[in-house]
């Protein structure tokens, strides 16, 4: 049997209430059986400093890590002024750092993300799309999981409860692990 499909989830909240935690945990509960989904909080990590990237604090050296170790990343992202919030980018931007040292080149990758407002966060996918192609990430296309009226789908304790959501996150988490398969699989063949 082959070992399982490991991915990290980082989603781009620090707020206790956040609707992308709260997706992101139910999505631990929809995985499929031949893969695990941990997470990696982002509280804690400082503003960018170029200055440190050589010698980054700690817990970006620990970031750093755990995108090594992971097979497939799951970002879970909110929508802040039609891009991604600024502390995911600065996550991102601290575990691409130093340059030819870039933590997530490589790694495939899916995006879902949850709004207050009906457009559930298209705008940031979208803009995080694009910053995976400097990155040299590799996002899955399919399903397009965006998370429109959060307060309706997730109860006052952060439980998501909107079935058709749970099983779109389902089908993101089946299409990247097929995905993070396939990637691998020719990966071996051309080397
Ligand atoms: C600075 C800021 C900018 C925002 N901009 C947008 C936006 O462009 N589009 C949108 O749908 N919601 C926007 N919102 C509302 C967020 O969707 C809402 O606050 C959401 O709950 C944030 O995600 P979280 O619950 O995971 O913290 C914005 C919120 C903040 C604080």
């Amino acid at each position: 049997m082959s070992k399982p499909v490991h991915i990290l989830g980082i989603a781009g909240s620090l707020r206790r209430g956040s609707y992308n935690r709260a997706a992101l945990r139910a999505a631990t509960q929809l995985v499929p059986q031949d893969a695990a989904l941990d997470i990696f909080e982002l509280d804690g990590i400082p503003g960018f400093n170029q200055d440190e990237e050589q010698n980054p604090p700690g817990k970006v050296a620990e970031l750093k890590r755990r995108v090594r170790d992971a097979d497939a990343i799951l970002f879970v992202t909110p929508e802040y002024n039609y891009s991604i919030p600024g502390v995911l980018k600065n996550a991102i931007d601290w575990a691409s750092r130093p340059y030819g040292d870039n933590a997530w080149s490589g790694k495939p990758a899916a995006i879902m993300g949850a709004s207050i407002g009906a457009i559930g966060t298209a705008r940031a996918q979208y803009h995080l799309r694009q910053v995976f192609v400097f990155l040299n990430m590799f996002p899955v296309n399919q399903p397009e999981v965006m998370i429109g009226n959060a307060a309706e789908r997730f109860d006052a304790q952060g439980n998501l409860t909107h079935e058709p959501t749970k099983d779109h996150i389902r089908r993101l988490l089946q299409s990247l692990v097929a995905w993070t398969g396939w990637l691998a699989q020719s990966q071996r063949k051309s080397q």
